[in-house]
């Protein structure tokens, strides 16, 4: 929606159509232009169908907005290879893939553009009981320097976001900072002493996607309340 108010044509994707429903409405009540697209990261053919349907229904893509993520909070012992494959298959590998359908389409049609990737500060910093999500967002952070360094030359630019808890509605993180001792025990650790809010989060996606940010490559904001500052 942040996207939208800032003049962006938006292909608004999730697992299922019914879920893109008050994304698009909202958009659309505010004068701007969204196109539903289902998409699961998962699978490869469902990225290049997506992607397709987004250049077919917008005529060219100029911003790829790495949003979806899942969370796993549990302890490494206990980590299946099915709970491994489930985190890394989103948060990475389809990442991935679909940051590569978006270079190819940038780079086929000559056309500067950007990607922009939501990682964490679980990909920077260590913490107990998250460690296969950390090390994907990890992955996430690396994956931007080294596509921002091969998409140089063709006006790609690459760059992720990290921010340290954001309030969403996202269910499992509400039950996390549900438990109000959890929840103090993580503000305390924030020098700001709140959380980040989702408008901050797109406030900063908005400002690497426009021409402001022209210079910047291959790097990733910290949106943490100083939380990485000790
Ligand atoms: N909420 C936080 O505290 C926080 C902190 C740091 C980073 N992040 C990151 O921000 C991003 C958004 O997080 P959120 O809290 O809004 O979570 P969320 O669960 O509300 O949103 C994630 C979205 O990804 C979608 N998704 C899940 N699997 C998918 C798949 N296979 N294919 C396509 N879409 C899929 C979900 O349906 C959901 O709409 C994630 O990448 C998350 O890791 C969140």
């Amino acid at each position: 929606m942040a996207l939208a108010r800032n003049a962006f044509d938006v292909a608004v994707t999730d697992l299922a159509a019914d879920m893109l429903g008050d994304t698009v409405s909202g958009i659309e009540a505010a004068g701007g232009r969204a196109v539903p697209l289902v998409l699961d990261l998962r699978s490869r053919s469902s990225i290049g169908q997506s992607v397709a349907g987004a250049v077919h229904a917008l005529g060219r893509l100029d911003v790829l907005v790495n949003n979806a993520g899942i969370p796993l909070i549990k302890p490494a012992l206990d980590i299946t290879p099915q709970e491994w494959g489930s985190v890394i298959s989103v948060n990475l590998t389809g990442t991935f893939f679909i940051s590569q359908e978006m270079g190819r389409h940038l780079i086929n049609n000559k056309r500067p553009g950007c990607i922009i990737s939501i990682a964490s500060t679980h990909g920077i910093l260590g913490a107990a009981g998250q460690s296969a999500y950390g090390i994907s967002k990890a992955a996430v952070i690396q994956m931007t320097r080294m596509l921002a360094i091969e998409w140089a030359e063709y006006g790609v630019r690459v760059n992720a976001i990290a921010p340290g808890k954001v309030d969403t509605p996202s269910p499992i993180r509400q039950e996390v900072v549900a438990d109000l001792a959890v929840r103090e025990k993580m503000l305390a650790r924030v020098p700001l002493r709140r959380f980040a809010t989702s408008e901050e989060v797109a406030a900063m996606v908005c400002y690497l996607a426009g021409p402001q940010a022209a210079y910047m490559t291959g790097q990733t904001l910290l949106l943490d309340g100083g939380l990485t500052a000790y």
